[in-house]
């Protein structure tokens, strides 16, 4: 065999994959751990999720539709637009992927900060563009320092908002103004991955965004089934865009990319607005006590809008995550990401978050001794 590899997918650093839940338990002796490492929701998704899930279960013989007809037109009438408005995708991944693949190539840029989430990296790699990473300030995005980086060659922005990891999310006069300068045809993607967790008031017009687009860059907000429905497993993400911008993204898809058990799933879930609305609460209550929890154990949390609390113990976070990993809780040391007494972790349900503390408090202990 003599493989010719393209410099830039030879020099692509794959995404780590994390080890499953059973492997940790038998290597670290344990039983019954917890993981809040994810960002997933402790309670999973609406039973009407499950029971739609179940009665789709009934037609895998046929293809799936690849309009995804019902759910575009439940999600047009969500968000008060129209289905050609709208994309979907095999989780917020794909729809990322779709904008690299539509917008950038060789010699193209992309921009967006560290630490975010890393697949708009891994994307632009794999398209062989550039990616400019820009640090976070304050661990919020830097919008002067975007807008200051932007050239001829830029195509794309990336911005989390609520941010992963720090949780933080942008002021929305700030992203107004950040958007009303950037030029006509960079197209900005607003990752709203943990948006329902947010204060109502962090959240953008953005139906306005979408449709001002005279004079004005183009705005993508990236929406998942992953966190607040609970449907990670399922792989469903959509995004809000000109229906000219869907128009490009609908060319680089495969046609079966969103399958007909994530289809019925969303449907359901997205009807259960009343299941919804506990989840977003449950993970306000469950985020309050935490943070108030680890402040007395002398740690300090950054305030969060989303589902995980990113926090500072003042110590080597990757030898507290390994002493929870002997305690059966999984969390995410952010020495990777450049903070390594910092870690990150997910709400839990009652019960895990009570689980979580006591663990931690003998750690801190431990370690801190
Ligand atoms: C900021 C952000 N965007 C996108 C995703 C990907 O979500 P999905 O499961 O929809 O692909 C994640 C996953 O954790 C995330 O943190």
């Amino acid at each position: 065999m003599r493989l010719i590899i393209p410099d830039f997918i030879e020099n692509i650093v794959p995404y780590p994959p994390g080890k499953p839940q059973d492997e940790l338990e038998r290597e670290y002796g344990v039983k019954n751990s917890i993981k809040l490492a994810s960002n997933e929701n402790p309670w999973g998704p609406s039973p009407k999720a499950i029971a739609a899930v179940s009665a789709a279960l009934a037609n895998l013989r046929r293809y799936p539709d690849g309009a995804s007809y019902y759910l575009t037109q439940a999600l047009a009438a969500h968000h008060g637009l129209d289905a050609s408005e709208i994309a979907l995708g095999n989780g917020s991944n794909e729809m990322i992927e779709f904008l690299v693949k539509a917008f950038i190539r060789e010699g193209l840029e992309v921009i967006c900060s560290h630490p975010s989430f890393l697949m708009y990296q891994k994307f632009t790699q794999m398209r062989g563009g550039r990616c400019l990473v820009l640090p976070l300030i304050g661990m919020r995005h830097d919008l002067e320092a975007v807008l200051a980086a932007i050239t001829t060659d830029t195509r794309l922005i990336f911005l989390d908002n609520p941010n992963n990891p720090s949780g933080s999310a942008l002021d929305p006069a700030a992203l107004y103004s950040f958007l009303a300068k950037v030029p006509e045809q960079v197209v900005v993607a607003l990752d709203e991955a943990y948006i329902d967790f947010a204060s109502p008031a962090l959240h953008l017009d953005t139906n306005s965004l979408i449709r001002d687009t005279k004079n004005h860059c183009p705005v993508v907000f990236l929406r998942t089934f992953s966190k607040v429905y609970g449907l990670p497993g399922l792989r469903l993400g959509y995004g809000l865009m000109a229906k000219e911008v869907a128009a490009c993204l609908q060319k680089v898809r495969q046609p079966f990319t969103v399958n007909s058990l994530a289809q019925a799933g969303a449907l359901a879930a997205l009807k259960d607005r009343t299941y919804f609305d506990d989840i977003v609460a449950r993970n306000r209550r469950g985020r309050e006590f935490l943070a108030g929890r680890l402040s007395r154990l002398g740690c300090d949390c950054l305030p969060s809008e989303t589902n995980f609390i990113f926090f500072d113990i003042h110590a080597d976070a990757d030898r507290l995550y390994e002493a929870m990993l002997y305690k059966g809780v999984i969390i995410r040391s952010m020495r990777a990401y450049g903070h390594p007494s910092c870690l990150r972790v997910t709400v839990g349900t009652e019960e895990e978050n009570a689980r979580f503390l006591a663990a931690i408090e003998e750690c801190l202990r431990e370690i801190r001794a």
